[in-house]
């Protein structure tokens, strides 16, 4: 188990949306929190609006693409709340343009603040999680990351997702003897301003605010059409559960079960249908009988 209770909580991206819900119900739970965004003037609104309803929190202006930021923003919540036990790395973008349309900036942004937010939040406060053997490392996914083909005009954005999955997985088997625990949560579909206020998340050195072009794109491309939006206030506490619980996962439409299944299958399948076919030519490749690195090839 994870305890919320009693714990000092990051939340990247809390200023609003997804984050804004996590930080209100770790705050609701017994948490101390630091609302870190990019947006000061909504980190301060949702720091003080969980103050006014009796809780504990801070807020910090942070942009997850700059590792000095991040080093500052945890130096910050260090000195104000004590050491971090829970941190939940949320804080993202997105693009809807499709990636020829793409700028060189947008591309790199997608990547940084998606992935390398993530990356950057991890590595500063992972240290101090191992040295007090305990901790939770919650990152925001998505289900473009986890299901690749759910959304088009997404290429970076799918990319970057999918990486967090990789990276929580891969991160977990170094943590286990630690008491450190990942989980990757990927929301479908929650109600939340980022398709409009997107374009005003973008860094200066990313060429600064935009305005956000949507592609236009046919429901017959899309697999979600049917989806519900859920309100980050309903989606928080389904994934503390998840996080109290240690769950490598947190997948907020059940749902979408079958997409699942199909995706996954069809992979399962694509692979074993080409390596049986090209076994049934030519045999199993030969086994390496020493075990060793070849280097050059006879
Ligand atoms: N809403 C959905 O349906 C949905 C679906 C899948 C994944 N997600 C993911 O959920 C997370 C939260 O998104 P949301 O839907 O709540 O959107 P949102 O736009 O309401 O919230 C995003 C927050 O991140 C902050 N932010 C943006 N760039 C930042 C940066 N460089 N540094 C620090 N903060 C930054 C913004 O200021 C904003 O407060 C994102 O990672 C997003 O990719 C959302």
């Amino acid at each position: 188990m994870t305890e919320i209770k009693g714990k000092t909580a990051v939340v990247t991206g809390g200023g609003s949306g997804i984050g804004m819900g996590l930080a209100r119900e770790l705050a609701r739970q017994g948490a101390a929190v630091a609302v870190a965004d990019i947006n000061a003037d909504n980190a301060e609104k949702i720091a003080a609006s969980i103050r006014a309803a009796g809780g504990h929190a801070i807020a910090v202006t942070c942009d997850v693409c700059e590792r000095d930021a991040i080093k500052a923003m945890k130096q910050q919540v260090n000195a104000e709340l004590g050491p971090v036990q829970l941190l939940f790395a949320n804080a993202g973008a997105t693009s809807f343009t499709t990636l020829a349309d793409m700028s060189d900036d947008d591309v790199d942004w997608i990547i940084q603040v998606n992935l390398m937010g993530v990356m950057n939040s991890t590595r500063a406060f992972l240290p101090d999680m191992i040295a007090a053997g305990g901790g939770h490392i919650c990152a925001t996914a998505s289900m473009a990351g986890l299901l690749p083909g759910w959304i088009p005009a997404h290429v970076p954005y799918s990319a970057a997702k999918a990486g967090i999955i990789g990276m929580m997985m891969n991160l977990q088997l170094e943590l286990r003897e630690h008491h450190v625990f990942t989980t990757s949560y990927c929301p479908g579909a929650v109600a939340t301003g980022m398709k409009n206020n997107n374009g005003s998340y973008r860094p200066a050195r990313f060429g600064g605010p935009e305005q956000v072009v949507e592609v236009q794109f046919s429901t017959s491309d899309t697999t979600h059409s049917d989806l519900r939006f859920y309100r980050p206030a309903d989606i928080a506490p389904m994934v503390l559960n998840a996080v109290s619980n240690n769950r490598p996962f947190v997948f907020d439409h059940a749902d979408q079960r079958r997409f699942f299944r199909e995706t996954y299958a069809s992979i399962v399948e694509a692979c074993y249908d080409d390596i049986d076919a090209w076994e049934a030519e030519h045999g199993l490749p030969e086994a390496n009988p020493t075990g060793a690195a070849l280097i050059t090839q006879d």
